[in-house]
């Protein structure tokens, strides 16, 4: 195998890997090189991969346990892989008013994964196994050069706050309708602090999601606009690499130095994209 190596293609973050088939076992070397590839660049785009469930749950493996998804839409033969779609399992669309289609839209939103949970994602990958001719794209924003970018003064305040995230409160963004058709969310909630340091490259980033609700001990009104306010900054064009997807492209990337969101898809091509995730071993903060 050819040494992997990293060649950046985000003017701030994110890196094609090339070096690596993912179909093949993934020697300890090599996964550290990766760990240190996804630390460094926070998005890890491999081209052309074909490969099976196993293969994604095996690279997930080298950066943390595979998450067992509670979410009820599996692909029905893995628990650790969901799939991200615009169709159901004969291909059709799903209507809009669709509790799986309300969830979908509410990731249109720029958010990091599972923040209202005490143990977030740390990594997730997604697999493009079946594209619309025209994909839209995702797109990533750089949270460690939005926080380098603040003024000191400004870090000197923002660091030490808490977030409070609300599974709840993203949807109720979406729509009354998505709210309601995600009643069983509710209550989902944790803290989780604003500014974070990178364990691996000690670099601070701004940890935000479309779940974070408020600021805690703060007024509401306060907080929602300070949110607002900094996911605006994080997600300027010049902190966000936009990856137009081909067929078999496996995307990584690490939550705490990235957020991301899903772009409007309407057209009734089938998009398949699967999905797989390992969560942080321990929570940011004690509660
Ligand atoms: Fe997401």
């Amino acid at each position: 195998m050819t040494a992997a190596h990293a060649r950046r293609i985000g003017a701030t973050f994110a890196a094609v890997v090339v070096g690596v088939d993912l179909r093949s076992h993934l020697d300890e070397q090599t996964a550290e090189s990766l760990r240190e590839m996804l630390a460094t660049h926070g998005v890890l785009i491999f081209r052309d991969q074909r490969i099976e469930d196993a293969d994604q749950i095996r690279l997930i493996s080298a950066f943390g346990v595979p998450h067992r998804s509670s979410f009820e839409v599996t692909t029905g033969a893995n628990p650790f892989l969901i799939d991200i779609t615009n169709v159901d399992a004969e291909g059709l669309p799903l209507p809009r008013d669709n509790r799986y289609a309300l969830y979908m839209k509410a990731n249109e939103q720029w958010h990091s994964d599972g923040t209202y949970n005490r143990l977030p994602h740390a990594v997730t990958s997604l697999h493009a196994r079946a594209l619309p001719p025209e994909p839209p794209p995702t797109q990533y924003a750089d949270t460690q050069a939005a926080w380098e970018a603040l003024p000191a003064r400004r870090q000197i305040e923002l660091e030490g706050l808490v977030i409070e995230h609300d599974r709840a409160w993203s949807l109720s963004k979406v729509s009354p309708e998505a709210a309601a058709a995600h009643s069983d969310v509710n209550g989902r909630m944790a803290r989780q602090p604003l500014v974070r340091t990178h364990p691996v490259t000690g670099r601070k980033s701004l940890y935000l999601s479309s779940h974070a609700s408020h600021v805690v001990g703060r007024p509401k009104d306060q907080g929602i606009s300070l949110i607002g306010e900094l996911i605006a900054h994080a997600t300027q064009p010049h902190f966000v690499y936009t990856h137009q997807w081909q067929v078999y492209d496996l995307v990584i990337w690490d939550a705490a130095l990235t957020l991301h969101r899903a772009t409007p898809y309407s057209a009734a091509n089938a998009r398949r994209m699967r999905q797989g995730a390992a969560l942080l071993p321990r929570p940011l903060i004690d509660d």
